[in-house]
């Protein structure tokens, strides 16, 4: 099957943001949409800390990112877990509602669990909106934005880009989506390969 159209879906870039006692949450998604005009859906991998946070506290925050948005941002939440790093130590926010709000975004739009549907990956949580508002009038970043221009640009002026190909021999296969490197003896990614960081499959994958 060629999944290639796949990629004509349109996305925008989140960080999702809840609570556990005192430990702050969040995680980088694009899977994010509306239903209604109080309810939103969003889908997150089963293995993210975030998720299991959402789910036992039926609470979470979608924080609309800008396209000024600040590479580091995005990576801290799309690439640590919240239960190893505090990720939320050099990030201005506050907590209303009870959840954690990013700050210098365009808004944000806080929901309960009104209701879930669990796949063998991710978990579409269906949120009831109650309380929303837009900070400023920034232009949200698209997922396309954001591999096109941030990511891209990221990608190939990073140091550890340069060395890590000379010097490993493995074949080396890079999500174009969130930039996570898979090194393999193997010539070809296996057909039901999935990147563990952002979900999407093996067509995704660019060999270096
Ligand atoms: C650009 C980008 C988009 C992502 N989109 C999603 C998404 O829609 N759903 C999801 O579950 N994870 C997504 N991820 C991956 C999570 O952000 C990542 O696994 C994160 O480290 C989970 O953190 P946590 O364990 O603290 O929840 C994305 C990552 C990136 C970099």
């Amino acid at each position: 099957m060629d999944k290639s159209i796949l990629k004509k879906l349109s996305y925008g870039m989140y960080i999702i943001t809840s609570k556990e006692q005192n430990l702050l949450v969040g995680c980088t998604a694009n899977s994010v949409m509306q239903i209604n005009s109080d309810t939103v859906a969003i889908s997150l991998n089963n293995a993210n800390y975030t998720t299991k946070v959402i789910l036992e506290q039926k609470k979470f925050a979608i924080n609309i990112l800008p396209n000024n948005t600040d590479i580091e941002l995005i990576k801290t939440f799309g690439f640590k877990k919240s239960n190893e790093v505090n990720k939320f130590a050099n990030v201005s926010y506050e907590i209303i509602d009870e959840v954690p709000i990013i700050s210098n975004t365009c808004g944000y739009i806080i929901c309960t669990l009104n209701n879930k549907i669990q796949t063998n990956t991710h978990t579409i949580i269906l949120g009831k909106i109650i309380n929303l508002k837009q900070t400023n009038s920034l232009e949200a970043m698209t997922y396309k934005y954001y591999q096109e221009n941030l990511k891209g640009t990221t990608n190939k002026t990073a140091p550890t880009y340069q060395s890590e190909k000379k010097t490993t021999t493995k074949n080396v296969f890079v999500c174009k989506i969130c930039g996570y490197r898979y090194e393999t003896d193997a010539l070809e990614l296996p057909d039901d390969f999935k990147c563990p960081m952002c979900g999407v499959g093996k067509e995704y994958f660019e060999k270096l």
